[in-house]
């Protein structure tokens, strides 16, 4: 009887090891030509049956699932060729602090959130920040079954059979590890690797790689591992993403016993005491930065006991219990040759330097930002000279700074090599782009002038309307791939009725105008059938949307992601926070107080959003943007089976078992709301002593009161 008709248990381990290995390359050439090339060369039917198999034989011999199997792949190919992979643990970044006064800082913050005086008793460790890719290493039952990039931090790309090829990182952990195991770390090359790989390139006549760190990225980003498997990629340990089991109770535990697991971990992590000591860490560390083999570009702080980060929890995208300290940004010198405006989406005109090609830190840099009128003049943000005052003219030589993936920024000039007859530069006082008067607004509450001059032509703007766009479709607002900046400027620029895009609801309705017209898109040079096709799946795919991100898509004034998922969680549906903004329009009133209660929601903000919704413009553009898109409720908060899920918190008084920040950062996430006031929606008021007028609108509106030990025994 050939295999592939044997039932799954009566196979050997040969056949059955076989038969994977077959599956695993026939799926994913399927999948390739499915995704990849839009050729599927079978059916859907014919594709499920040899994925039911492969289930079948994984099923009856659990040990031979393989790291790149078919059963191990989450979601649909992306463009890039890589399965994407949800992480079990979100993989969040770090909070940067400059300067010695910003771990001071740090670190006070960190006894202030615990209720701890500052008495060193809190220990921290301290540990290169390496300059390469984040990695999440998962295994279970000690073998490694997915490899994956940090991505957005929620979902990342599979990238196990090239990591596979990393000598330094280990398959298999030894027996008696936690049955399932997130490994996290940084995926870099060696500087010496790296000179060597482009010593050779030189050789051949091939052209050079520009840093270890973006060469690291292309190597991972390599389809053919084996073409992954000629760089040297090298691994250090430094975090974990879910657990089973937990073999210590210290961040310094932890990684000594991911190194005694196979991991390679950093040498210069050190566990330390105070201040003064994790500063000389520091410095200690910079000495040493260029004579390491790898290049970093600062030094991470961690609270080395568990249980405290644990109580210190998480902003939205950073720990409360690590920071990452930087190394100053590199410089160069080179020279400004013009002045380019940019205008943004809300009519900010932003001055560009276009300057003589310069390496900073390893990357060629041609343009660096000016930030505003102000910048150039040498006024700082509150009106003081900075530069000494110095102004930026076209000709001068400039020092320009780069750090990290910051954008370019030029610190200063050197006023002695000024070219004679250089004259201070005149900002425009009309938008480069439609011709409206541009203007710099007096801030409402401060009374000064805003450094931010503004084009006034609004949605007569083009330049406006199509960085709208560009907001619209990027990553974290609708995250439609294939509608980047190029194609979103050529849908605008186009006359054809079935081409154009002048507002959101456009993209929607593209595939019907091209359906029923000559003018065929996938005719036109840069899009081809395929692309044509994908960029139509890819639009299809977010009919559906999360409501926070449709709202932070809307691209109102001062709703970036944060505020976006505010008023998402607060509202729960489109149609309430609509209704809602609407009602508040006249900034008072019930509606209007309750979204100032909104914690996180100031007064600039709120007066932002019911000035949106007071624009017939834009109810225009959302109405028709609904008739082509359901943005999801918001379901209950994650952690919908806690007593307090959904429910509305307000803390007032003083609290003895907690701080007020660690209440809030507790309450929040079990899923409550923390409201500043005292209204109609709230559910409790924790009141401790000393509460006073919340207190007494909480016992005049009938809601429930009661002490921190009654809240405590409420959410267990
Ligand atoms: S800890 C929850 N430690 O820096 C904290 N990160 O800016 C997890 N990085 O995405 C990160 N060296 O890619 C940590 N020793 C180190 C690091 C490190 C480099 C990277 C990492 C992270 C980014 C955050």
């Amino acid at each position: 009887m050939p295999t592939e008709t044997k039932p799954a248990t009566a196979l050997s381990i040969e056949e059955a090891g076989i038969a994977l290995d077959f599956l695993a390359k026939e799926i994913a050439r399927h999948d390739a030509l499915y995704h990849g090339k839009d050729e599927p060369e079978i059916s859907d039917a014919d594709y499920d049956a040899l994925k039911r198999r492969n289930d079948e034989i994984e099923a009856a011999f659990p040990d031979l699932v393989r790291a790149d199997s078919p059963s191990r792949r989450v979601g649909a190919a992306p463009a890039s060729g890589f399965r994407l992979v949800t992480h079990a643990r979100p993989m969040l970044s770090l909070d940067n602090t400059f300067s010695d006064e910003d771990v001071r800082d740090f670190v006070a913050s960190v006894y202030r959130f615990l209720g701890m005086i500052p008495d060193d008793s809190i220990a921290f460790t301290a540990e290169p920040k390496i300059d390469g890719l984040s990695m999440s290493l998962r295994y279970e039952g000690g073998r490694l079954v997915t490899a994956a990039t940090r991505g957005d931090g929620a979902v990342g790309e599979n990238v196990t059979a090239n990591i596979l090829t990393i000598k330094e990182i280990p398959p298999q952990l030894p027996a008696g590890v936690p049955d399932v195991v997130e490994v996290r770390g940084e995926v870099y090359m060696a500087k010496s690797d790296f000179s060597a790989l482009n010593a050779q390139m030189a050789a051949e006549g091939r052209p050079t790689y520009v840093n270890p760190r973006n060469t690291a990225a292309g190597s991972l980003r390599q389809l053919d591992p084996k073409m992954t498997a000629q760089r040297k990629l090298r691994f250090f340990a430094y975090a974990w993403g879910e657990m089973s089991g937990m073999p210590a109770d210290t961040q310094m535990g932890m990684v000594e016993t991911f190194r005694d697991w196979g991991f390679p971990v950093n040498p210069l992590m050190k566990r330390l005491n105070s201040v003064e000591e994790i500063i000389a860490h520091y410095n200690e560390i910079g000495l040493l930065r260029s004579s390491l083999d790898y290049d970093i570009d600062g030094v991470v702080y961690k609270v080395d006991r568990l249980d405290l980060q644990g109580r210190l929890g998480f902003r939205s995208r950073s720990p409360r219990w690590a920071t990452a300290h930087k190394f100053p940004a590199e410089q160069a010198l080179t020279q400004l040759t013009a002045i380019d405006i940019q205008v943004g989406r809300t009519g900010a005109l932003t001055p560009v330097a276009r300057l003589v090609p310069i390496t900073v830190g390893g990357v060629v840099v041609t343009n660096a930002t000016l930030h505003n009128e102000d910048y150039i003049k040498g006024i700082g943000n509150s009106g003081e000279p900075i530069r000494e005052g110095r102004d930026i003219r076209i000709g001068d030589t400039v020092i320009v700074q780069r750090a990290g993936d910051v954008i370019p920024q030029i610190v200063d000039i050197v006023l002695d090599q000024r070219p004679e007859g250089a004259v201070p530069y005149e900002f425009p006082r009309t938008c480069p782009v439609c011709g409206s008067h541009a203007v710099r607004e007096v801030h409402e509450k401060t009374g000064r002038i805003d450094a931010v001059r503004r084009c006034t032509g609004g949605f007569v703007c083009q330049a406006q309307a199509i960085e709208h766009l560009k907001h619209f479709a990027s990553r974290d607002a609708f995250d439609i791939e294939g509608l980047g900046a190029r194609q979103i400027e050529f849908f605008f620029a186009s006359e054809d009725p079935a081409l154009r895009i002048r507002t959101a609801p456009d993209i929607f309705t593209l595939e019907e105008r091209q359906r029923n017209s000559l003018s065929k898109l996938e005719n036109i040079d840069g899009f081809g059938k395929v692309s044509v096709g994908k960029l139509f799946a890819a639009i299809n795919g977010r009919r559906e949307v999360a409501l926070n991100r449709f709202i932070y898509a809307l691209g109102i004034r001062h709703i970036g992601e944060t505020n976006a998922k505010l008023l998402a969680r607060a509202y729960g549906s489109y149609q309430a926070f609509e209704t809602a903004m609407k009602d508040a329009a006249a900034q008072s009133g019930d509606a209007w107080n309750e979204l100032n209660a909104i914690e996180g929601i100031g007064e600039v903000v709120a007066r932002a959003l019911v000035e949106f919704f007071k624009e017939p413009r834009n109810l225009d553009v959302i109405g028709r943007l609904l008739g082509q898109v359901a943005p999801q409720e918001m379901a209950a908060p994650s952690a919908s089976g806690s007593p307090v899920a959904g429910k509305t918190v307000v803390f007032t008084g003083s609290l003895e078992k907690f701080t007020r920040d660690e209440a809030k950062a507790r309450a929040e996430s079990l899923g409550a709301k923390v409201a500043g006031s005292v209204s109609k929606k709230t559910d409790y008021v924790v009141a401790g002593p000393g509460a006073g007028s919340k207190l007494d609108k909480a016992r005049e509106i009938g809601v429930t009161v009661m002490d921190e030990d009654e809240w405590l025994a409420l959410i267990g």
